[in-house]
């Protein structure tokens, strides 16, 4: 039997992307899947394709996240991929622009765990969302990379403090999927090109290859406090 069956799945984020397709694995192997994001027909639409349930929360605001997590008994495993934020270089970005990843990618992620936390069973592992820009950063992203890279800091301090519970971190190259879909053509395109010189395995990832190794990581018993880059040997190259 699957170690997932039976479990509790939740994932901040799960009505798209990379958090719908670890959704639609979850459920696949027996657990109970619990979507949460900001737009309520795109999560009942995600909850009805995986049999799962749903609830509006935004991690920007700490009362959504208290009535969010208040809703639910218990918690196995919690993955928290959503933000919504504004990458470009230092010259060029408001003070508010460049602080955005941070609100909702670091301070998202890291009020998302406090809430959680009453809810978490012993046996519990979170698993929060970096991206691969945090050890190779790309041109013209500080605050971004800085705010990955700090992700990852924190996904290593939660392991110490939440013991027994697992924090790690995965930390995706360039994947195409939701995200990219939604930017302008020529910019996909320049972009994925690049990426493909950039990595050993010359090409961009799939949704379905960062769903394995969140998967591997609520599921590997002995591993907390580790960061996985799924990239295609990005960060190497
Ligand atoms: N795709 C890539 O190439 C890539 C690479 C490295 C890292 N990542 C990271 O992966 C994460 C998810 O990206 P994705 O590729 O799966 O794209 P996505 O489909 O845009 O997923 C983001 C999800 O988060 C939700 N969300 C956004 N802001 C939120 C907020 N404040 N509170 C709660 N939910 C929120 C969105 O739904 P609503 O808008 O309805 O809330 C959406 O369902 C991001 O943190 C991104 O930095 C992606």
């Amino acid at each position: 039997m699957s170690a997932l069956a039976g479990r509790r799945v939740v994932i901040i984020g799960g009505g798209s992307g990379i958090g719908l397709e670890v959704a639609r694995r979850a459920a696949a192997a027996g657990a109970s899947v619990h979507l949460g994001g900001r737009t309520p027909e795109k999560l009942a639409s995600a909850a009805k394709e995986v049999g799962g349930t749903w609830q509006v929360v935004d991690n920007t605001d700490q009362d959504s996240l208290a009535a969010f997590f208040g809703a639910l008994d218990r918690v196995d495993h919690l993955f928290t991929p959503g933000a919504s934020y504004t990458v470009g270089p230092l010259r060029e970005l408001s003070d508010e622009e460049a602080a955005s990843p941070f609100e909702t990618k670091f301070w998202g992620q890291y009020h998302a765990v406090k809430h959680a936390v009453p809810r978490l069973a012993p046996d519990a592992s979170i698993v929060l969302m970096s991206g691969a820009a945090s050890v190779r950063p790309p041109a013209a992203a500080p605050a971004y990379v800085a705010c990955n890279a700090a992700v990852e800091g924190l996904g290593r301090g939660l392991a110490v403090e939440l013991a027994p519970v697992r924090v790690n971190v995965v930390a995706p190259g360039t994947i195409d999927g939701n995200m990219w879909a939604a930017r302008p053509a020529a910019v996909r395109e320049a972009s994925f090109a690049q990426y493909r010189a950039d990595t050993l395995l010359h090409r961009v990832g799939k949704e379905s290859e960062v769903a394995d190794a969140v998967l591997y990581l609520f599921g590997s018993t002995y591993t907390t406090g580790s960061t996985l880059y799924p990239d295609g040997g990005y960060a190497l190259r």
